[in-house]
């Protein structure tokens, strides 16, 4: 897998950096993340949640749940019980304080957990969702099998991921923004020199597309789909647990 870490000058592992990395941003990412995708996020949450809604899913696992939102935006699916796991703490209490403002503790729990060592049994979920997530796990290939393993039969995998777009002005005009007015905004804002710089960084190399359906693939999805967002600069990606 990627060997793209954030902080170029640390020996730790991608996992141990990325966990540092979310906690020192955490106080700054809701207001970030809003900001630097001028709230289209927010719609592409929307749709995504729109598309696991069908399969009625009564239970739902967010993965990399961060401070909770695509957790929050998937009520809408009309779950009952909504997990979110995340390996950052700080991230993680953000959520949680957003869930109890909201009054949603009964229906949403949010706690510390790695994608790679999921610490729910075989077959728990209807469905899972991972929003902007897999491209920071440090083993692709374990996060995928691992969100099978906790899958029911016939569950449903949606996954929310920027990926690079193809068209040549888009290409060029997302470049420009990513490399430079997007590390730039989000330095001055977090703080943190490397987040913002890692982040495009990471998009680049991500296997988007058929590479990661390829994954979901050997993972053992089955009935995978792909749309692809705003040009496509983020994508979702369907699959079922046959
Ligand atoms: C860009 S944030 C996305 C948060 C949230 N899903 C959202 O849509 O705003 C990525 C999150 O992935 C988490 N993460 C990265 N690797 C992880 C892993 N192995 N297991 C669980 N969470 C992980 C990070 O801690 C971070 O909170």
């Amino acid at each position: 897998m990627s060997e793209l870490k954030p902080y170029r000058d640390s020996s730790a592992g991608k996992k141990v950096q990325i966990a540092t990395m979310f906690d020192r941003i955490a106080p700054r990412y809701d207001f970030l993340n809003h900001t630097l995708s001028f709230g289209i996020d927010k719609m592409w949450r929307r749709k995504a949640i729109r598309l696991i809604s069908n399969g009625k899913p009564e239970t739902i696992l967010d993965v990399a749940t961060g401070t909770g939102d695509f957790a929050i935006a998937a009520l809408k699916s009309g779950a009952k019980k909504i997990t979110g796991i995340d390996i950052s703490k700080e991230m993680v209490a953000v959520g949680i304080e957003k869930v109890r403002k909201l009054g949603l503790e009964d229906k949403i729990e949010l706690m510390t957990g790695d994608s790679e060592a999921i610490q729910f049994p075989d077959m728990t979920f209807d469905a899972a969702t991972v929003a902007f997530g897999v491209r920071n796990f440090e083993n692709l290939g374990e996060g995928l099998d691992e969100l099978f393993r906790v899958l029911k039969r016939g569950g449903t995998l949606c996954v929310l991921e920027f990926s690079n777009p193809h068209q040549p002005l888009v290409k060029f005009g997302y470049n420009l923004y990513s490399r430079y007015l997007l590390p730039w905004f989000g330095r001055m804002v977090s703080g943190d020199k490397s987040a913002y710089t890692y982040l495009p960084e990471s998009v680049k190399e991500f296997p988007d597309g058929e590479k990661f359906i390829t994954f979901m693939k050997e993972s053992g999805f089955v009935q995978i789909r792909e749309y692809r967002l705003t040009f496509g600069i983020a994508t979702i990606y369907i699959g079922k647990k046959g």
